[in-house]
């Protein structure tokens, strides 16, 4: 099937490239020069591991190409639309200019029978709007929402293995040919048993939205329980593995610690209280706002904790942050917390250094202000404390015996409940942690 693709970040590229894997033909349109260029060489322009290799292959085999003329696009009868939602600037909302440039590209080379595929996370009713103009253009082409779940840092397995699909459609001879024609392209989840949920519009919009306040109310949760551990003494680490035996609770998305951040958590749950108050049902949503404080106030107590160590002052104490990325296995620093603990404690006088595997270029190029290093062991030369932000793999297995070595003064606070309390503090450290004693 020949498929066109709006929108090479994090969400496209990743799909351009696992569409062609499942046997398309495949087309992603970026206006970012610079990410076509990149992406044509086979190069990601964003750490995904697995991507770089699927890019290969899926321009060997001549099946897929990268291109800014969105002019090429005319060929291929199913248009997924890929491009960001971000948060408005000084708003809650989400800024919707990219999906409807993206629209405005596709509307004049529409042909009947032609299939829109919307991804993107919206506000509900964006999808209902975005139809009539298609139907404007062309009557016969058909608008199909298809939220999309991938986690960064695991965007192939996600996208090759999703575990449900959603499609959300007018209930109408035509949006029923055309889910068709998406079951064609998604044939081979589809074989593999993965389960599909056929619903309206409203309700495939909501339910990414939907998903993603779920996954940052249970962090927040277990953040709020950490707050109560710190105020009892309690351990919030074997207090989420006993209510995570319980089945209908869950261990996963249970880890307390500096809290969520990213380019979906953070900016999803604010624009859907955003549409929530547009809708006049505000209040079914307020509980999200104690959501989105209880996870803004870790990142106070992190640097509270700082000056806590450091005996009640972080003026012009070198401290090293290892982890700058808003979670492991990416390369992504927006809204991390990592990065805007590290950039907090900068701003009150500390002099911070950051490493992090693969995140630096970013996290320099969004606060210049902070040093950098390359390893944790050079971060960490002359520290009077460290602070582990991201829990990359190498750095929960990092030997506190050889990293003491480098130090100054041996505080380690593990803002991810990651560590081993007793053998960081029998090779001599003061380790400290949210919602563990
Ligand atoms: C999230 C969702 O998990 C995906 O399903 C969704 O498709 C995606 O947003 C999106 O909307 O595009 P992602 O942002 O890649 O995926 O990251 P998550 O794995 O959800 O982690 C989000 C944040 O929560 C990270 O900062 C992570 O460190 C934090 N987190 C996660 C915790 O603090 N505790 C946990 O137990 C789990």
């Amino acid at each position: 099937m020949k498929i066109s693709v709006f929108g090479c970040g994090y969400l496209g590229a990743v799909h351009a490239a696992c569409m062609t894997r499942l046997g398309h033909d495949v087309l992603g349109v970026d206006v970012i020069e610079d990410q076509v260029a990149a992406l044509s060489r086979g190069e990601a322009p964003f750490f995904e591991p697995g991507l770089p290799e699927l890019l290969v292959e899926g321009l060997d085999t001549g099946r897929l190409a990268f291109t800014s003329d969105a002019g090429l696009a005319a060929d291929a009868t199913v248009h997924f639309i890929c491009v960001g939602t971000p948060q408005k600037p000084g708003e809650n909302a989400a800024d919707l200019r990219y999906v409807r440039s993206a629209i405005n590209t596709l509307l004049p080379m529409l042909k009947p029978g032609d299939v829109v595929v919307g991804k993107s996370t919206v506000p509900v009713g964006t999808a209902e709007s975005l139809r009539e103009l298609i139907h404007g253009a062309q009557p016969e082409a058909e608008l199909i929402w298809n939220p999309e779940f991938l986690r960064e840092g695991f965007a192939v397995h996600d996208t090759l293995h999703p575990d449900r699909l959603v499609y959300g459609l007018a209930p109408t001879d035509a949006g029923r040919r055309a889910a068709a024609r998406l079951d064609e392209v998604y044939a081979t989840a589809l074989g593999q048993g993965t389960p599909k949920v056929e619903a309206d519009l409203a309700t495939a919009q909501l339910v990414k939205v939907a998903a993603n306040s779920f996954l940052a109310t249970k962090i927040s949760f277990i953040n709020a329980m950490a707050e109560l551990c710190e105020a009892t003494g309690a351990d919030v680490t074997l207090l989420a593995d006993a209510i995570g035996h319980d089945a209908r609770i869950g261990r996963k998305f249970l880890n307390a610690g500096v809290g969520f951040g990213g380019g979906c958590l953070p900016k999803d749950i604010r624009a859907f209280m955003a549409r929530a108050g547009e809708l006049g049902v505000d209040q079914a949503l307020s509980f999200l706002s104690e959501v989105d404080a209880i996870n803004m106030r870790r990142r106070v107590r992190m640097v509270d904790l700082a000056r806590e160590v450091c005996g009640g002052s972080i003026v012009g104490r070198q401290i090293a942050v290892l982890g700058a990325a808003f979670k492991p296995d990416s390369d992504d620093v927006r809204d991390s917390p990592a990065l805007s603990v590290a950039a907090q404690m900068q701003l009150q006088g500390a002099r911070v250094t950051v490493t992090d595997p693969q995140a630096i270029d970013n996290a320099r190029k969004k606060w210049p202000e902070l040093s950098f290093a390359p390893t944790a062991a050079e971060a960490v030369q002359g520290a009077e404390a460290v602070l582990l932000l991201t829990e990359w793999p190498e750095y929960v297995v990092l030997d506190p015996v050889e990293l003491r070595q480098n130090v100054t003064a041996p505080r380690i606070i593990d803002g991810r409940n990651c560590l081993d309390p007793v053998a960081w503090r029998a090779a001599g450290w003061t380790y400290r942690a949210l919602g563990r004693p």
